[in-house]
């Protein structure tokens, strides 16, 4: 079996609003719904363990099972910082998991092939990454003054769901400083010396953060409904 931890604990500071990023409407559904939706879906995960402030929590259960998420078995409350969220999820996956991936609540637009490869990737190889191109040209600033070129064709944008293998995860997650510097899992699992493999995503699986994603995942949502 396999597991799907979701963080939807953050507080959206970035997007400026007064709820919290995931919990708002787009065509009528919170954002959080269709992230949920698409795992659900997934016939590569079994059970969705969801993460969630303290503030959200109470009452979040009945609007899921309304909703028609079954494979929701757990609800938990997460931590200061997106790691120590993702460390509170991973503390109620249970251990028979074959495969973790984590994703960001945040992230409605993830599609059920993707999360299907990334877990596929795990299974074969132990960790994997949903990836996108770089497409700008990227360049090294020092005081002020362009110093370089990076060339692009070795940069990816770290997406989600990244998976693992349920041990693989267990040890990047422990005895690490879960802080804020830590923004994907990806980056535990390196330190590990772990090879991740890179699984190539869709750029549109885009995370809200600003205001102005909401237009953008909203047209794209429009696609699917
Ligand atoms: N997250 C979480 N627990 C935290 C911080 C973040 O579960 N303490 C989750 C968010 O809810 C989101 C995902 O991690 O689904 C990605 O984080 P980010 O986009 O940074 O969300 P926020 O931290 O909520 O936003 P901001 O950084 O703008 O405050
Ligand atoms: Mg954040």
């Amino acid at each position: 079996m396999n597991t799907a931890i979701i963080v939807a604990a953050g507080k959206g500071t970035r997007l400026e609003s007064d709820r919290p990023k995931q919990f708002l409407q787009i065509l009528g559904k919170p954002i959080i719904i269709y992230t949920l939706e698409r795992f659900e879906a997934c016939p590569m995960v079994d059970e969705i363990v969801l993460v969630l402030s303290a503030d959200e929590i109470n009452g979040f259960a009945p609007i899921a099972e309304r909703s028609g998420i079954g494979k929701l078995k757990k609800i938990v409350v997460g931590g200061d910082s997106r790691a120590a969220s993702v460390k509170n999820g991973f503390d109620a996956v249970d251990p028979a998991s074959a495969i973790v991936a984590v994703h960001d609540g945040a992230r409605p637009l993830v599609s059920i092939d993707e999360i299907g490869l990334t877990i596929d990737g795990a299974l074969e190889s132990g960790a994997a990454c949903l990836v996108a191109p770089v497409t700008d040209t990227i360049k090294t600033v020092e005081d002020g003054v362009i110093t370089g070129t990076v060339d692009r064709r070795a940069l990816r944008r770290a997406l989600t769901p990244q998976a693992f293998r349920y041990d693989i995860l267990r040890q990047a997650l422990s005895g690490s400083l879960l802080d804020d510097s830590v923004t994907d899992e990806c980056s535990l699992v390196e330190r590990l010396g772990i090879s991740i493999r890179p699984v190539e995503g869709d750029p549109r699986n885009i995370k809200v953060t600003h205001p102005d994603d909401l237009k953008r995942v909203e047209s794209l949502l429009k696609q699917y409904v």
